[in-house]
């Protein structure tokens, strides 16, 4: 397991639209610890792998409550649901929140880590982790749709006292 470099706004490969994983190898599974322990160093509720420099359709999400952590290789949203206007970082975005408008409820359909197939229902949080995850596979961040005017920096000693 390693902690992985998180590529930074401006970066163009945040831009880039990642492949679909053909094969859960071993190569794959080792990606996916890295992914979810860097995330877990970083306190962030999700990942994708293009975050860390590699253009394979696969995201983590952990919302730190009792349910372990998500894993989605190759995942499609199915349905989506409802509106929810909410506030939303991003671990490439360091500071930087803004509201943005996502869907209430998403189901998506994938791979979990051992290739197996599964089917997610997320809504609130999940939802909107899982809508945010998917953007970046596809080339999307969230200052894309930002709602204009709600930007804010929140400096890191702001965010200790939170
Ligand atoms: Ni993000």
């Amino acid at each position: 397991m390693a902690i992985r470099n998180i590529r930074q706004e401006g970066d163009e490969i945040l831009k880039k639209v990642s492949r679909e994983v053909d094969v859960v190898d071993d190569k794959i599974k080792e990606l996916i610890k890295d992914m979810l322990e860097t995330m877990h160093q970083q306190n962030g509720v999700g990942l994708a792998a293009v975050q860390v420099g590699i253009l394979k359709r696969i995201i983590v999400i952990d919302l730190y409550d009792d349910n372990p952590p998500i894993v989605l290789i190759n995942p499609v949203i199915i349905e989506q649901k409802g509106e929810q206007t909410v506030e939303e970082g991003c671990l490439s975005f360091p500071n930087k929140y803004a509201q943005v408008v996502r869907p209430k409820e998403i189901q998506v359909e994938g791979l979990n880590e051992n290739g197996k197939k599964v089917k997610i229902k997320g809504k609130d949080l999940l939802a909107q982790a899982l809508a945010h995850e998917i953007d970046h596979l596809n080339g999307h961040v969230f200052v894309e749709i930002m709602i204009p005017g709600t930007l804010e920096y929140v400096t890191p000693e702001e965010e200790t006292k939170k």
